[in-house]
């Protein structure tokens, strides 16, 4: 299933038509925040999505989920990311949803593909790298983040290695589910704000968009303090390393000059994730 406002007002269109008492999501990301928005219009008994952007109130039916990757973490979020083409991006829906109860069992995911095991992974790391460089990271958050780091450190021999085995499958299930209760207090931040229209134009993962941005914004990153607690969390000896693992992970993606311009400008249309960003930045047009 994907994550497109039409998806979601027809969903809602056919829970109306027999009200439920509660929606159990089953899947990725996609599926989980679809159902997230589904659950918001079919409390309100309505099909129009404008609803999900405005900020009145986080009412919702009840949501059960059952993720079968490990990556989006969307289990123990609030977020619902959808996808708008009108904006060529995806977007983040206002109202905040709490699912009841997650199942969170590494062996759903044991069939995902090499792909995907790889993407979603990928998604974990970018969603600790955000969440510490945050503008709303605080005590709490860094600790969580520093365990989350630590674990991730764990696996990152097997995902070199490819070695996906029922040990990587439980871990990566566990550090999603802890990146995802971090989002709850933090957002994502930049690297995630710009992947959304690099997924959208490119067609490419999300988790693999993240990886490409994700150097990057490190580089760029004012805090070098924090920044080299990621990289030496991580066991890493230096940033080049870390760049070499996302280069080794991602696959390659070129951009034109005009499509650069068209998704940064993207980017700053969505000034409330932009103050996620710990300070004012700027787009320059060279
Ligand atoms: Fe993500």
């Amino acid at each position: 299933m994907n994550r497109l406002l039409e998806t979601v007002s027809n969903i809602s269109q056919f829970g109306m038509d027999f009200s439920p008492d509660f929606i159990i999501g089953i899947g990725g990301g996609s599926p989980i925040d679809a159902a997230k928005a589904a659950s918001v219009l079919i409390f309100h008994k309505s099909t129009d999505t404008d609803l999900l952007f405005d900020n009145r109130g986080d009412t919702h039916i009840t949501l059960f989920f059952v993720p079968t990757t490990a990556g989006s973490g969307s289990e123990s979020t609030p977020s619902s990311i959808l996808t708008v083409h009108t904006r060529k991006t995806k977007l983040s829906i206002k109202r905040r949803v709490y699912c009841e109860k997650a199942f969170i069992n590494f062996r759903y995911t044991i069939s995902m593909p090499y792909n995907i095991t790889v993407s979603t992974a990928v998604d974990v790391l970018t969603h600790l790298v955000d969440e510490y460089m945050s503008a709303k990271s605080n005590i709490f958050v860094d600790k969580l983040v520093k365990i989350g780091l630590l674990g991730f450190s764990e696996i990152l021999p097997m995902i070199q290695n490819e070695e996906f085995n029922e040990c990587f499958r439980e871990k990566i299930m566990i550090l999603s589910s802890i990146a995802g209760i971090i989002i709850a207090n933090t957002r994502t931040t930049l690297t995630h704000t710009m992947s959304y229209p690099l997924t959208y134009g490119k067609k490419i993962t999300h988790g693999f968009a993240c990886g490409l941005l994700a150097y990057e914004y490190l580089v760029f990153h004012k805090n070098k303090y924090k920044v080299d607690d990621i990289v030496s969390a991580l066991g890493f000896a230096n940033i080049v390393e870390l760049k070499n693992f996302l280069k080794n992970s991602c696959p390659n993606i070129v951009c034109s000059e005009k499509e650069i311009y068209e998704y940064s400008n993207i980017v700053f249309e969505d000034k409330e994730r932009l103050s996620m960003h710990p300070y004012e930045v700027s787009l320059i047009v060279l």
